[in-house]
């Protein structure tokens, strides 16, 4: 496996499936960051960094799918959504992933997690014209995260932004996306 052809720039927006000490799969998306090195920076206070903590693994799921992206942040995935690959669980619909050893520096609210990676596959390279109602999924969901952990009203103003965008340029997976959303900060 060569991990350059998997494209990780800046930070890259994949669904990180971990699995808990009892085996459960879970999945959050996750920033992957490349800037010479190949790290994550995790809060203490999510399952993914638990997870991390006890296996040392990790898996990137490149996705494209917007809805999963909500889905993964708010809650916990159906088990038909994961499947194994020898002992790291892949989401079903990533059209590619990497699994990854990790080392961890701790920080008292966020952790580094240094990826080294291990093994992967791309299993299907698409052509994905530039959507911004994508993109605005992406932020309002960042956003939304930010806004139930904190409860500063300046993130509902943000999510409100780019429900515009989605709206203006969404395709029917972004807005279903941004609807469920709009259902989880309720
Ligand atoms: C696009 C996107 C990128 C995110 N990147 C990170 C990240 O790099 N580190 C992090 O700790 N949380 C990040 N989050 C927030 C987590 O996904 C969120 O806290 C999630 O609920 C954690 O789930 P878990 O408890 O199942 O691990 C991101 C959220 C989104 C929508």
């Amino acid at each position: 496996m060569n991990i350059h052809e998997f494209g990780f720039r800046g930070t890259s927006e994949i669904i990180a499936t971990t699995t808990s000490k009892s085996g459960k799969p879970n999945a959050a998306p996750i920033g992957i960051i490349s800037d010479g090195n190949l790290y994550a920076r995790i809060y203490t206070n999510t399952q993914t960094y638990a997870n991390v903590k006890t296996t040392k693994k990790l898996v990137a799921n490149i996705v494209d799918d917007p809805l999963l992206f909500v889905l993964s942040a708010f809650m916990e995935l159906p088990l038909e959504e994961f499947r194994m690959e020898d002992d790291v669980p892949v989401l079903k619909d990533a059209k590619a992933w990497v699994a990854f050893e990790c080392s961890m520096e701790d920080h008292p609210e966020r952790a580094t997690v240094n990826l080294r990676p291990l093994r992967g596959k791309i299993i299907q390279r698409s052509i994905q014209p530039v959507n911004r109602g994508f993109n605005a999924v992406i932020e309002a969901t960042i956003h939304a995260t930010r806004y139930l952990a904190m409860k500063d009203p300046k993130y509902l103003r943000r999510i409100e932004h780019y429900e515009e965008i989605v709206r203006e340029c969404g395709g029917r997976r972004e807005k279903d996306a941004m609807r469920k959303l709009k259902e989880f900060l309720k």
